[in-house]
């Protein structure tokens, strides 16, 4: 099962966060980075972040930008942030990377495969026991696509866009104030790409 979560990690005394998808392996956290993420540079000289387990609605917000609370927590002297709203965290240290170029639908890239393992975990709020709402994997959906934007073009680019505004007329009707709010700040970043 792959999981979607906030990575969180240091360079040079600035905190970075993006929401990456990871594969757990006993005590390993398995994950890819696509080059040109701020996470794949630090993450190619840094050796150590952190998962954050979060809210789908901090998923999606962590894509817009590194705002938001931090805090935290020391492993053999380092000093790694993690999101202060986050319900469980793991310290985790990288012990492989794999590089590998890669031509898909978005073009060509490189990837890095990081393969880390898990040195601390630590529950650090309650989740709330909240029903499911459809915003919820709706916001998440508007994030995939969102960060997708810049590296498509022409026809490719539409579809997200017509994507996008799909999942935001039902988060419109089924969200908060909150939702709609971050599913408008990712459709105004459509109009940068007219
Ligand atoms: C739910 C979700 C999952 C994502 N998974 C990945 C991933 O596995 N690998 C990756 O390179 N980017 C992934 N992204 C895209 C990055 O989060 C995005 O490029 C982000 O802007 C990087 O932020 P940064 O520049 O601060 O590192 C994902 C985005 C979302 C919304």
């Amino acid at each position: 099962m792959r999981y979607e979560v906030v990575i969180s990690c240091a360079l040079d005394g600035g905190y970075n966060r993006a929401p990456i998808g990871v594969h757990f392996r006993d005590r390993d956290v398995n994950l890819y980075l696509y080059e040109g993420s701020h996470t794949y540079q630090i993450l190619k000289r840094e050796d150590y972040f952190v998962v954050n387990v979060t809210s789908p609605y901090l998923i999606a917000q962590s894509v817009y930008d590194d705002e938001g609370n931090y805090s935290t927590i020391e492993y053999n002297s380092t000093i790694l942030p993690y999101i202060s709203e986050a319900y469980k965290i793991y310290v985790v240290k990288i012990v492989k990377r794999r590089f590998k170029d890669l031509r898909d639908e978005y073009g060509d890239t490189q990837l890095m495969g990081i393969q880390g393992r898990i040195l601390l975990e630590r529950d650090i709020n309650n989740p709330p026991l909240t029903p499911y709402s459809r915003a919820d994997g709706l916001i998440v959906e508007m994030a995939v696509l969102y960060s997708r934007l810049a590296i498509v073009k022409g026809e490719k680019r539409e579809e997200i866009v017509r994507r996008m505004k799909e999942y935001f007329e039902i988060i419109k009707k089924v969200g908060d104030k909150r939702y709609i709010q971050l599913g408008e700040r990712f459709l105004e970043e459509v109009k940068k790409y007219k």
